[in-house]
């Protein structure tokens, strides 16, 4: 259910309080802000320019850059696989694509919501490739088998 933008602020204000109001503060309080929407909503990204005097533009520039943080809703388990050069030698390609069979749409919510996947850069986890994440577990080598059981369990 989409939730109400004043209180989407107000929950935020509530992160910000209790996590510090200052610029070197942001990226603590949007990896907050993810956890608890599922991604950056418009509504706190405002509620962050006006607490934080943070531009909403700016916000939106670091949610783009940083892998852990989006701007669409995931699910409530992420599995990220690596895409870079390693572990595309070690078949992650194969894999992600397994993953968008069982799972759906790369950064697109599971049919009930409860799973995303996406690709990633490297992970530091390229003696294992193919690596991936799933949400801070990570999951190295990377098994055809590990993405079954996460779609048998979770979408
Ligand atoms: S290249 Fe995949 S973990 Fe480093």
């Amino acid at each position: 259910m989409p939730e109400d933008d004043r209180e989407i602020r107000e929950r935020v204000r509530g992160l910000i309080s209790e996590t510090g109001r200052e610029r070197t503060q942001l990226l603590e309080v949007l990896h907050k802000v993810q956890k608890e929407f599922r991604h950056v909503p418009r509504a706190a990204a405002e509620a962050i320019e006006q607490e934080m005097l943070v531009p909403v533009a700016e916000t939106y520039g670091v949610v783009t850059f940083y892998d852990l943080l989006s701007e669409k809703p995931v699910g409530r388990k992420v599995l990220r696989i690596c895409e870079d050069v390693t572990c595309s030698l070690h078949g992650s390609e194969q894999l992600a694509a397994q993953a968008e069979q069982l799972l759906g749409p790369e950064g697109a919510q599971s049919r009930n919501g409860e799973v995303s996947w996406t690709r990633c850069a490297c992970l530091g986890l390229c003696d294992k490739a193919p690596a991936a994440l799933c949400d801070e577990e990570p999951l190295a080598p990377l098994t055809s088998a590990a993405i079954r059981k996460i779609g048998e369990d979770h979408a």
